[in-house]
């Protein structure tokens, strides 16, 4: 399973990069807007810290404007993914940019058919929201199950990513079900990272090892 960071912090990409957990970033225009630098200049930063994909997401919702902007995006570097709404405008947009060998990933997905149908339009990644299906009263990481088993049956090319993760649990459930993907913030991969017994042994050894020496 691969490990994305759901950040426009260069900082904590790097430190992220130097652990060897960050396989690539997804970026949103949320995500970009607290960053306050000019986005460009905050996505070029990222994409030369980062090896993997990179995505970005264009503001215009028409198709030429998603296509003009995908355009001055893709020219940062090799690895940028235009990252598109899944509306008909975005789907469109996915067969464009493959031809023009740019990679694209479809976001918002909230159902298993949505992601049927981004994954037929030819997307490279898939996106599901895993905290905002639950915040609606339904079960994010089932879908993405769901969404495993189908591309599985059909040998779909396209890559499970997915994002809107809220706590460790929730990378669990989706690692069990055999997903490509997670992206998170860095909060939770720092909750994962830590547990209390790791600290307290560290502090007994410590205190055992001192004794030994006085
Ligand atoms: O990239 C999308 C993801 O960051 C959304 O997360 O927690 O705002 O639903 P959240």
């Amino acid at each position: 399973m691969q490990i994305y960071l759901d950040t426009a912090d260069v900082n904590e990409i790097k430190e992220y990069v130097e652990l060897g957990l960050c396989d690539g970033v997804t970026t949103n225009p949320s995500i970009l807007a607290k960053g306050g630098a000019d986005i460009r200049t905050a996505i070029s930063a990222i994409a030369k810290v980062v090896n993997g994909p990179v995505n970005v997401e264009p503001i215009a919702l028409d198709y030429d404007g998603i296509i003009k902007e995908a355009e001055e995006y893709s020219n940062i570097g090799k690895n940028i993914v235009i990252k598109l709404p899944m509306i008909k405008e975005g789907l469109k947009a996915v067969a464009t940019l493959k031809k023009r060998k740019i990679m694209t990933s479809l976001t918002l997905v909230f159902s298993p058919a949505q992601a049927l149908l981004a994954a037929k339009a030819g997307a490279d990644f898939v996106i599901p929201f895993v905290g905002r299906v639950d915040d609606g009263g339904a079960y994010g990481t089932e879908m993405v199950a769901q969404i495993m088993q189908i591309f599985q049956i059909y040998q779909f090319k396209a890559k499970v990513l997915a994002a809107s993760i809220r706590t460790p649990m929730h990378v669990i459930e989706l690692a069990s079900a055999g997903v490509d993907i997670v992206s998170v913030p860095k909060s939770v991969l720092e909750t994962m990272l830590k547990h209390p017994y790791t600290d307290a042994g560290i502090k007994k050894f410590l205190e055992d090892w001192n004794k030994k020496k006085t």
